[in-house]
Parts: structure tokens; C-alpha cells; sequence
């Protein structure tokens, strides 16, 4: 484009035009300038992932995360570290929802070679390309955190692609979160036996979360720790604790300190895989057991999204 308006500014002809033209130039060459930055295309740009986008790939990744970031972006990612304020470039807020905008593949490169501003280290040699795709995976859902904010039992604005995990299923027809599609799913977390648990209470918010997803017609999923009775458990992850970890980055609030436990959530996940509501506790004789119930009547109406793990 800057070519095209110099080209049009040297034709004699075209001298009429010069008043226009040269506005013009200079617009579209700022606009290639800028399009040319925000969009440069690297060669791995649209490489493909080789690992999906599974709780179990971002629990790897946030222990790596902890080991080769923390210290320039902080615990919880927000830019934040301790190394950070020596640095000429602030390191990035990973939490902030435009680092889920660039392409997978801008982010594989950044990590293989180091960032745009040459203050950000190549992880070519302590992060393998496993590693590295699992560390996106990781980003992918980090930046959506700032979302979860708005997850509530009346739904949200923005909706997050649950990450997948591994079910148990003695006939091993189920054993994939997203095997559940086409029904909307309760996916509940909680710690029974934790200190300072009203442990009664807890067990009653749990089947009050169980009779309500059951009565409903959803699939329930249950990642539960300790001795939570049996009765009120439904299908069972694989590996709960990478489950727990992963999605515990969204069950945070902004301002609450990072950690890879969840003491009680219920996630409700549409038919199509997307994380839809998050309900925190049940009482019994309180409106939120309603509020499953309308949503997931809601969510069993709608239209069926195919949705790729990587439709990012
Ligand atoms: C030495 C400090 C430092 C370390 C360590 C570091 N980063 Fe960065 N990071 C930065 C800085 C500074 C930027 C800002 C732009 C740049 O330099 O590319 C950045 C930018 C980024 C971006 C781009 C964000 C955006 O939206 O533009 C991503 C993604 C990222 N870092 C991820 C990571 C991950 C993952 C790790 C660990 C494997 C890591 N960083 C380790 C300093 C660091």
C-alpha cells in the first residue's frame, strides 16, 4: 500500500489526485505499518498443536509455568514478577484477554525464540514442543480468566471451550469429557474432609448439585477429594487432580490469591463443550438449584456448535 500511494504521487498525471492522494498515502501506510506489526506471520504461525487442549496438558504446563515464568510474570501471570521491574519491557499481563487473540502459532514462536522486545528468553532448550503446546494450552485458558469474573449461576457474557480430560469408564465408550457433548453436563468440584469445612453443609450442596443435574437430564461429572459420599458422585476423572488444577484458574476471581485447589464449584457446560454457568455452593432452600435447572433446560434447547478443541 505505501508503494501504491508513492507510486500515485510521482505520476505526473495523477497530479489532480495529490491533494487526496497524499492524505490517503499516508493513511494506508500507517495502516500497513500497523497491520504488518499486529499481524506478521512467523513460519510456525499455523503450525499445528501436538498436544490438545486437555486439563492434563495445562496442569504440566502450570508447573513449568512456575518454574520458567513466575519470575518476570508474576504467580498468578499478571505481569507482576519479582524480576519484573529491573526489565526495560514490562513483562506482559497473561491474564489480560488479548493474549488468547494471537494465533497459537505467534505464541509457539515467541516461546521457541523469545518475545518481539528481545527481553523475553527463548525456551527452545528447557521447553520441549510438547512442553511448549502445553504451555499455550495453559495461556489459552489463563487469558480467559478475566472472563470468569462474569460466571455466575445466570450465565455468562463470554464463553470459555471447557478443556477436554480424561473419564473413567470400565466399557471405555465415555472416556472423554467431550464424549458428553449433545447433553449439557455438571462438572463439580469439591474437598470433603478439608479443615474448616462445614462438612453437613457441604454434603448437602452436593446433593442438592447431583438431584438437580440427575432430574434435569444432564451428565454429571464430579472431580471430589476426600471422602465425599459415593451418592452424590457422577462419572469420575482420570487424573482429578490435573483436572482440578486446570480448571481451578477459572474458578479464581481476579482478586483472589492463585491455587490449585477448588474447596466447591459446579461448572455447567452446554451441549456443545462450552463452559456456560458456575454455581459456588447450594443451599438447600435457597434459588440456585432453580437456576441449574431453568439453565440447563435452556442449554438442551439450543442448537448443537461443533466446536474444535483449538477453535480458539
Ligand atoms: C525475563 C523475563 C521473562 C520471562 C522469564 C518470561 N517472559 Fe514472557 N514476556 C516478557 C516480556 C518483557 C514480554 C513483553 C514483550 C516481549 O518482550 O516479547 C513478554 C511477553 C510474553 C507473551 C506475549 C504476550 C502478548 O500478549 O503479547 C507471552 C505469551 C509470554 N510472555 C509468555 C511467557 C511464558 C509462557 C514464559 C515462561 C515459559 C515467559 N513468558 C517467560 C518477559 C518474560
Amino acid at each position: 500500500m505505501p508503494l501504491l500511494g508513492a507510486a500515485l504521487w510521482l505520476l505526473p498525471k495523477s497530479r489532480p489526485w495529490r491533494k487526496v492522494a497524499t492524505p490517503i498515502a499516508v493513511a494506508a501506510g500507517v495502516l500497513s505499518a500497523t497491520a504488518s506489526f499486529g499481524t506478521q506471520a512467523y513460519p510456525d504461525t499455523y503450525n499445528d498443536p501436538t498436544v490438545d487442549y486437555t486439563a492434563e496438558s495445562i496442569a504440566r504446563a502450570k508447573k513449568n509455568f512456575a518454574e520458567n515464568c513466575v519470575a518476570c510474570h508474576g504467580v498468578g501471570g499478571e505481569g507482576n514478577g519479582e524480576m519484573a521491574k529491573g526489565l526495560s519491557v514490562q513483562p506482559a499481563d497473561l491474564t489480560a484477554p488479548h493474549v488468547g487473540t494471537h494465533t497459537i502459532g505467534d505464541i509457539f514462536h515467541w516461546l521457541t525464540f523469545g518475545g518481539q522486545s528481545g527481553v523475553m528468553p527463548s525456551f527452545k532448550d528447557t521447553l520441549d514442543v510438547d512442553d511448549r503446546w502445553d504451555m499455550i494450552n495453559f495461556l489459552l485458558l489463563l487469558s480467559s480468566t478475566n472472563q470468569s469474573r462474569f460466571m455466575g449461576p445466570r450465565g455468562m457474557i463470554q464463553w470459555l471451550i471447557a478443556p477436554d480430560f480424561s473419564l473413567e469408564d470400565p466399557e471405555d465408550k465415555i472416556n472423554l469429557l467431550s464424549n458428553l457433548r449433545g447433553v449439557p453436563t455438571l462438572l463439580s468440584f469439591a474437598r470433603c474432609e478439608a479443615p474448616g469445612v462445614d462438612e453437613k453443609a457441604l454434603e448437602a450442596s452436593l446433593s442438592i448439585a447431583h438431584d438437580t443435574a440427575n432430574a434435569a437430564g444432564a451428565h454429571q461429572v464430579t472431580v471430589y477429594q476426600g471422602g465425599c459420599p459415593s451418592s452424590v458422585m457422577g462419572r469420575m476423572a482420570v487424573h482429578p487432580k490435573a483436572v482440578e488444577s486446570a480448571y481451578s484458574l477459572i474458578d479464581r476471581y481476579p482478586n483472589e490469591t492463585p491455587t490449585n485447589e477448588i474447596a466447591e464449584a459446579h461448572f455447567l457446560i452446554d451441549r456443545s463443550g462450552y463452559v456456560r454457568a458456575r454455581f459456588r455452593h447450594f443451599e438447600p432452600g435457597d434459588n440456585m438449584a432453580a437456576q441449574l435447572r431453568d439453565q440447563i433446560a435452556m442449554m438442551a434447547k439450543e442448537p448443537f456448535v461443533v466446536i474444535s478443541l483449538h477453535s480458539h
